[in-house]
């Protein structure tokens, strides 16, 4: 059984607290940190740019960045998040919704040494993986409509991890499952006991010790 993997999203950080904030989540056991770029096309928020990420990897040098492309435009943006440090890249189904340009897009992170990531959002099915799956190193199943951290977890989309990790078992895969939106404490467990090898969380893990709220989240499994 393989380790459960925390990625707090930064979208819920107190930047009036940066500093004390980012020496919690060194402090912690969070391996990845979740960075959710949103271009205010994709979806109806703007977030940061490549700068933000250039700060965070030479604050938290030890974590893994985990770009969330949530914009009209992944093929523009995915060389500009590596060469700011990013180690994988996600990118939506949704911008596309063809699989052979899904297909492409992720061999080109590859080529540019990073790791590749394919989101859906709830709405997409996710049989439309079938044949992108082989090509990803991760899948990313958004348990909110993105946009917005502090949403309500979806667990209808406990289904789609179910089906993912049969297949993913199955055809022995070497894709890792994560899950985004609605993470806290009962909803993770829901997650992990359905298949999910990575918790993004936002509003659960800034709320409060940040330390003690990934813990918990790590104690799940
Ligand atoms: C939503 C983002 C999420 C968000 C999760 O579009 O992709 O990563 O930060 O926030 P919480 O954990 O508060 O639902
Ligand atoms: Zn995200």
């Amino acid at each position: 059984m393989s380790e459960l993997i925390i990625a707090p999203s930064i979208l819920s950080l107190d930047y009036s607290k940066f500093e004390s904030q980012c020496d919690e989540l060194c402090a912690s056991e969070a391996k990845w940190l979740h960075f959710d770029v949103m271009d205010g096309h994709f979806v109806p928020n703007l977030t940061f740019g490549p700068d933000i990420l250039k700060g965070y990897k030479k604050r938290c040098p030890d974590l893994v960045m985990d770009v969330h492309l949530m914009v009209e435009d992944p093929t523009f943006f995915a060389p500009v998040f590596i060469d700011a440090g990013a180690d994988v890249i996600t990118f939506h189904y949704e911008v596309f919704n063809d699989e052979e340009k899904c297909i492409e897009l992720a061999r080109k992170i590859h080529a540019l040494g990073a790791k590749a990531g394919i989101s859906i959002k709830p709405k997409t099915l996710a049989e439309r993986l079938k044949n992108i799956l082989p090509e990803v190193d991760l899948v990313l199943i958004m348990s909110v409509e993105p946009g917005f951290g502090g949403q309500a977890f979806m667990a209808a989309m406990l289904d789609k991890v179910r089906v993912l990790r049969q297949q993913i078992d199955a055809d022995q895969l070497a894709c890792v499952i994560e899950i985004d939106g609605g993470i806290k404490d009962q909803t993770g467990k829901l997650a992990v006991d359905a298949g999910v090898d990575v918790l993004v969380a936002g509003s659960y893990v800034f709320k409060g010790d940040i330390k003690a709220n990934v813990h918990t989240l790590k104690c799940l499994k």
